[in-house]
């Protein structure tokens, strides 16, 4: 199974993230994730899509938007229009979820759902057949910098169950507070893909977090 790391720059230099974005491409991560935050669905405030805009140019990466935010249905086309070609958003945020996940494919892009700590992988059931990504968060979303919680991990083993038995091609990503020493977990526990922060950016050496992270995921590499 191949393992993804995808960069939130939530914690990122927020003053020059189109070299961030470069820095990123060239220390070997596999997408940027954006967290788009409205101030009500978390208690944070973030990036619009023209931020986002502003920055595509500056790496192939694939982008994705996650969308914290009440009612993204009426922001969605306008994060796929600034160049994110996955839109995940959150079960919680979504009263009409399989309405929602249909139009960000009828958009062109791909849909992603994410669930908090809190919330069953039951939300999720009814709408495994229009996923391109699962998201399980590992945090309270809101802030970077959290602790992993580890508890999510017999979630993140349903959730490869509940993938399998659709027989999709669906990411299962985690979020937050994903590390060298907490991305083991994770992976054993069968997710495929991982949103990293701040621990890409506390050593200075990105390059050497990815390699350190796919090493952690994959301990079989290790070896070699
Ligand atoms: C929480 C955010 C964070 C971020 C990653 O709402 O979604 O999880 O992407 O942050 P770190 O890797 O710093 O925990």
């Amino acid at each position: 199974m191949s393992k993804n790391i995808v960069a939130s720059v939530l914690n990122a230099d927020l003053g020059c993230l189109r070299e961030v974005c470069t820095t990123l491409e060239r220390a070997g991560v596999d997408g940027v994730q954006w967290d788009v935050m409205d101030g009500h669905f978390v208690p944070n405030l973030t990036v619009g899509a023209d931020v986002i805009a502003a920055c595509r140019s500056t790496t192939m990466l694939p982008f994705e938007a996650h969308l914290m935010i009440e009612a993204p249905e009426r922001y969605m086309s306008d994060y796929i229009d600034a160049g994110c070609e996955t839109v995940i958003v959150h079960a919680e945020a979504c009263p009409h979820l399989h309405g929602t996940l249909g139009r960000i494919r009828e958009l062109g892009a791909k849909a992603g759902v994410a669930i908090n700590p809190s919330t069953s992988l039951e939300a999720c059931v009814h709408v495994a057949g229009l996923l391109d990504l699962l998201l399980v968060m590992t945090v309270n979303p809101g802030f970077g910098g959290q602790s992993y919680i580890a508890t999510m991990e017999p979630k993140i083993a349903a959730a490869r169950k509940l993938i399998e038995s659709s027989e999709r091609q669906i990411a299962l990503e985690v979020d937050g507070g994903i590390s060298p020493e907490t991305i083991g977990g994770a992976a054993a526990a069968g997710a495929d893909r991982f949103v990293v922060g701040s621990a890409l950016y506390k050593s200075g050496d990105p390059a050497g977090v990815v390699k350190a992270l796919t090493q952690s995921s994959n301990p079989s590499d290790a070896a070699v």
